[in-house]
């Protein structure tokens, strides 16, 4: 529906301004196109009471509580590393281990021959043979995990304000970056036990919601899973006008550690007494995107949303495929970023462990594709019938080269990339929509390839979203429209050219 409106949309939009007006209506209704991030039904941190363990863990492999510096999973060890750090820490502070992929052992012929051992090298007919290790199969730089105080626009940004305690190598894992507020820090946990891997977070803490924040960072890295301080590097972000009474030093956050007898601080929040609701302040949701994907200490990135939980062990399982490079789709010219499709489960179920339980329980109607209830068109991804119709295999591979055009052209994927794709417009806000179109714009423009990954998908928290009508945010929706057509584009035109299909 929403294809067809918005298509009817794009006709008319030059003729009368009136149609125009009432069609982005529709649109804006039927077409939620933001992400996942708090839609309509669980409001603005309306976290209630925890989900039980068994819910939010599913059938992952459990870590015993009582780790401290052991590795987060059987397949990756993590090593004790020499060096010492930030060893002020009292009590059984996290020891500083380094972040180990599972080093698939090349075979034997793979040390011997020099010649190809760089991507470059490889040509699409794929006849060289050289196993690459990852670090030569992802050429990439370390960059700097320090913390750093800096502008960025209209707001302050701590970057790295309190950092992971393991230590990764930017070839070495993938990196989910994500933004929130305090109030959704609950999902850190069952997102870890599943991805495993590190996650770069931008907190949006302005005025009296700041000390709330560094109470929850403190409880969060206390009083869960050992997984939270070791891969968890949490960025704090306000607007200047906005600025917090008192800005402790990272390092103290990082090393007191929280009375676990109270109530975690994302529980039974009143949203409408936050400071960010009280001043009615917009969501910068892109802000916090930028902010958490540009601090990722990885090459390869997952900049989604929080309430998105990824099948598990993905990372290793990625990087395995990005090491071996041995199929078509991964040896094209283009840009390209990897796909991931979408689902929702029932409030009873738990996320499906691997696609083979995803299909059994597609089939049994207790998982649906992404917002097939709010709006079927903006996360429809290509092929998904014959992807969800495709038995589990082994590894991940690609299973279709799709194209941000046609019937998805106003697309949002969410998808593993690198920070050398384009940003998202830090104009736009949650409460906008349509805050990840400008992006698959240029994506579109550029000419990427949308490698849609077999075998590996995200679902949604728990709980099926039906439509709720909001008024507030029809009328900001129709303002973001606006700026979107009249300022946005254009300047887009000018930056990235033209390219026949594409639409914001
Ligand atoms: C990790 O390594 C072990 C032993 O080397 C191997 O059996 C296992 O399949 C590997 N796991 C992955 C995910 O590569
Ligand atoms: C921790 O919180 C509990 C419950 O509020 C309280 O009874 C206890 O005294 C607190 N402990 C410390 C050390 O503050
Ligand atoms: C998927 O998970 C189920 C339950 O853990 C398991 O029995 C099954 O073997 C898994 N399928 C594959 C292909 O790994």
């Amino acid at each position: 529906m929403f294809g067809v409106v918005c298509r009817r949309n794009w006709a008319l939009r030059l003729s009368i301004v009136l149609n125009v007006c009432v069609l982005l209506y529709v649109c804006a209704h039927f077409g939620a196109v933001s992400g996942p991030w708090i839609e309509e039904g669980s409001g603005w941190g309306s976290s209630g009471p925890a989900p039980s363990q068994e819910m939010m863990y599913g059938t992952v492999p459990r870590l015993n509580g009582t780790a401290t510096a052991s590795a987060p999973a059987e397949p990756r060890s993590a090593l004790p590393a020499a060096r010492q750090q930030e060893s002020k820490q009292p009590g059984p502070a996290p020891e500083p281990v380094r972040f180990k992929v599972n080093e698939t052992k090349s075979p034997p012929e793979a040390a011997e021959s020099e010649e190809a051992e760089q991507r470059p090298d490889r040509t699409a007919n794929g006849n060289i043979k050289k196993e690459l290790t990852l670090q030569e199969a992802i050429l990439c730089n370390d960059k700097s995990t320090e913390p750093k105080t800096a502008q960025r626009g209209d707001y302050w940004v701590l970057y790295n304000y309190v950092p992971m305690s393991m230590k990764v190598h930017c070839w070495e894992s993938v990196t989910y970056t994500t933004h929130a507020d305090y109030t959704f820090l609950d999902n850190l946990e069952p997102l870890l036990e599943r991805w495993r891997g590190p996650i770069s977070i931008a907190l949006h803490a302005p005025g009296t919601d700041f000390p709330a924040t560094i109470e929850a960072i403190k409880h969060a890295r206390s009083c869960g899973s050992p997984l939270v301080a070791q891969l968890v590097t949490f960025h704090v972000y306000f607007s200047s006008k906005h600025v917090p009474k008192m800005i402790p030093v990272g390092e103290k956050v990082a090393s007191e550690r929280a009375n676990c007898s109270k109530a975690a601080p994302w529980i039974n929040v009143n949203v409408g007494r936050m400071y960010k609701s009280e001043r009615k302040l917009l969501y910068p949701v892109n802000v916090g995107r930028n902010v958490a994907r540009e601090s990722s200490p990885t090459h390869y990135i997952l900049a989604s949303d929080i309430e998105l939980y990824p099948s598990p062990d993905l990372p290793v399982k990625f990087l395995e495929m990005i090491r071996k490079s041995d199929q078509p789709a991964l040896l094209r010219p283009n840009p390209k970023v990897f796909v991931l499709s979408i689902f929702e489960v029932d409030e009873k179920s738990q996320p499906p462990a691997n696609k083979s339980i995803l299909i059994r329980m597609l089939k049994m109607g207790t998982a649906i594709p992404f917002h097939k209830k709010l709006c079927a068109g903006c996360h429809n991804v290509p092929r998904s019938k014959e992807w969800q119709e495709a038995p589990e295999t082994n590894g991940l591979h690609v299973f279709h080269v799709g194209k941000r055009t046609g019937n998805f052209v106003h697309w949002e994927p969410i998808y593993i990339g690198t920070n050398d794709d384009p940003l998202y417009d830090e104009r736009l806000s949650w409460e906008g929509k349509s805050d990840k179109m400008t992006q698959g714009y240029a994506l579109c423009v550029l000419d990427y390839d949308f490698l849609i990954v077999d075998n590996a998908f995200l679902v949604h928290r728990p709980g099926i979203k039906i439509f709720k009508k909001d008024n507030y945010r029809d009328t900001l929706t129709a303002k973001t429209n606006v700026l979107i057509k009249k300022i946005i584009v254009p300047e887009l035109k000018v930056l990235y050219g033209t390219r026949k299909g594409c639409a914001v």
